[in-house]
């Protein structure tokens, strides 16, 4: 029996060649390619090369050559078809019957990539017409250069019901494929008229792995919901498995060793512009094992970077518990940290490029995440805690599914549990780990904490008092607070109260409650610390009430600058002589500090 072409092209792209190979023939990777004993025949040095991006093997001793189908076929003695099948299982595809009913679909499949790339050609050229001329100034207004709007062949689509139809029809599509391609929607109503999906959008084409458009991002012009619009899953488009910029990162990630991981398609853009054109993102999604694995093909350890917000350390953390049980050696992820309220894109626009390096630079590993997701905020000083990190972070490792992994980040651990030991290391007492956002969801601590206390307060101030918001409003916007609940309140009042909002108290608390954060008001409040201050009670005057805001404000950057004492003496030298120096240039610091 035949197999379509379509079929065995997506067999061959979906098997990771050196992952397969990797199975019987230890490999070392040098580039783009990987090498290592030719499995065809005896030799001592290595002549045999896989290149994973080209999809073929190709010893230079013996000359055997070939692609993953050969390779199955060769190794396990196998026919064509049955080395198809077996690849195909492994791989978890369907093998289609080559029926005239699957030639039909797989027909449809290929002008589907056509009507996609007329759609993105037609909402390109709108970008230059009258049409899309806000559109064009609202990309320039964004820092995109002519040559970023080119490179992803980004676009506008009109406002308007028929123009995408229209344009598309005329040039001999059907309006069954553009409703199955996604660009019109059908209205249930059969007496109502398919109409285009996107209209007044800025468009984002998404393209499959090998660069053909299977759907769009489109983003509205300035503000307003939803900020994007995207296709919905065709018989193209499977969002869990794309990744935006793939096509033009995919160069330079292998060319570089490095992948980066962004939330958003404007970081990849803006990235992409700033000459870090090796980045990626999901579509708006937690990153699946599939995307992990796609990513894996390309280099052993991307680096994600997410947003400095708290929805963006729940995606950190979320990526570190899902990549667990996909660990192989030499394989992981590492997590790059941006400072606090930033993405890449408004890092790049405010920082430039040396401070996106820095970030990226700074990226920790794994197991560095963990240890922080499970230690922050709490004591270390007492064995119960100990005992109980300890459980935590055997959890972790449990869903570890490869033992040799397994094994080393259990012992990473241990050793590490017994350094924070009081009497075996100079840490202090509290854990703040590394990097600070992530792991956010880490459980409030309930022994009185002065750190915690301290961001209660600013929290209540800003609600009893929220005409002191302006005065404050930098200060406010650049703490950033480990415990979930108290940094939404912490991020919703600014987003209430930031531009001229007129909010008092009572309207901010009516407005807290209608966005769900009622329990955490509440909980806020019957803080004994919280009742009993009253430097912060609505009646308080002005000035006491700065001074208490002054007062906890220099704390938390106390508690920050002391942190990164404790990070900075539990990773680099455990010298006498080196710690001396180090405490002595922060007790400067914080004296400085006090004095400003
Ligand atoms: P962001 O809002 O961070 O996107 O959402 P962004 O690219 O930085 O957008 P700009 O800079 O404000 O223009 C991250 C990603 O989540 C998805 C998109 O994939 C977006 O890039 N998303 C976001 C949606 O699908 N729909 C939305 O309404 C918002
Ligand atoms: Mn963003």
């Amino acid at each position: 029996m035949a197999f379509t072409p379509q079929f065995l092209d997506e067999l061959r792209t979906r098997v990771g060649l050196a992952d397969l190979v990797g199975k019987r023939v230890k490999l070392t990777r040098k580039g783009r390619e990987h090498s290592g004993l030719c499995p065809f025949h005896k030799e001592k040095t290595p002549s045999f090369t896989v290149n994973e991006e080209k999809g073929f093997y190709h010893c230079f001793g013996c000359g055997a050559h070939g692609s993953a189908i050969d390779f199955v076929m060769n190794t396990d003695s196998l026919s064509f078809p049955e080395a198809v099948r077996r690849l195909a299982s492994d791989a978890g595809l369907a093998v289609p019957e080559d029926t005239p009913e699957e030639r039909e679909r797989s027909r449809q499949r290929q002008t589907l990539y056509d009507v996609m790339d007329q759609a993105a050609a037609f909402y390109e050229k709108t970008l230059r017409m009258p049409d899309g001329k806000a559109a064009l100034a609202y990309l320039k207004d964004r820092g995109l250069s002519d040559q970023t709007i080119t490179r992803f062949r980004l676009g506008f689509a009109p406002d308007g019901r028929n123009v995408i139809k229209g344009a598309l029809v005329r040039d001999g599509a059907t309006e069954e494929q553009l409703i199955a391609a996604g660009l019109l929607i059908n209205p249930e109503d059969p007496s109502r008229q398919p109409y285009d999906r996107f209209r007044g959008r800025v468009m984002f084409p998404i393209a499959d792995r090998r660069g053909r458009i299977i759907a769009f991002g489109g983003r509205i012009l300035g503000d307003g919901e939803p900020k994007y619009l995207n296709s919905p899953e065709t018989p193209l488009f499977h969002k869990g498995q794309v990744l935006f910029g793939w096509d033009q990162a995919k160069d330079k990630a292998r060319q570089t060793g490095t992948v980066i991981v962004t939330e958003g398609y404007m970081d990849v853009i803006a990235l992409s512009q700033g000459g870090f054109e090796n980045a990626v993102a999901p579509l708006g999604t937690a990153l699946t094992e599939e995307q992990i694995g796609e990513l894996w093909k390309l280099v052993p350890e991307p680096v994600l970077c997410f947003d400095g917000d708290a929805a963006g350390g729940r995606a950190s953390a979320r990526a570190a518990e899902r990549v667990l049980a996909l660990l192989k050696p030499g394989f992981s992820l590492r997590f790059a940290e941006l400072p606090a309220g930033e993405d890449p894109d408004s890092l790049l626009s405010a920082h430039g490029a040396e401070a996106m390096t820095r970030v990226l630079a700074g990226a920790s590993p794994l197991s560095e995440v963990l240890w922080a997701m499970e230690s922050r905020g709490r004591s270390l000083s007492i064995p119960e805690a100990r005992a109980a990190l300890q459980k935590r972070l055997d959890d972790h490792v449990r869903r570890i599914g490869d033992p040799t992994v397994r094994a080393h980040f259990s012992k990473s651990f241990r050793d590490r549990l017994w350094k924070s030991s009081p009497g075996r290391s100079r840490q202090s007492g509290i854990d703040r780990g590394s990097p600070a956002h992530i792991g956010a969801q880490a459980a409030p601590a309930t022994k009185v904490d002065p750190l915690r206390d301290a961001q209660r307060t600013l929290v209540g101030i800003i609600i009893n008092h929220p005409d002191i918001f302006h005065d404050v409003e930098e200060q406010f916007g650049s703490v950033g607070f480990e415990d979930p609940s108290l940094d939404r309140l912490r991020q919703a009042l600014i987003e209430m109260l930031s531009g001229d909002s007129g909010f008092d108290s009572q309207a901010l608390l009516a407005e807290l409650g209608r966005r769900g954060l009622a329990e955490s008001v509440e909980a806020l409040f019957q803080d004994a610390l919280l009742r009993s201050n009253r430097q912060i009670r609505p009646e308080a005057v002005n000035d006491d009430v700065q001074a208490t805001w002054d007062q906890s404000y220099a704390q938390i950057q106390r508690a920050a600058v002391q942190a990164e004492v404790e990070r900075q003496v539990d990773t680099d030298d455990y010298s006498e002589e080196s710690l001396q120096r180090i405490m002595a240039i922060k007790r400067a610091e914080l004296e400085q500090a006090d004095e400003d």
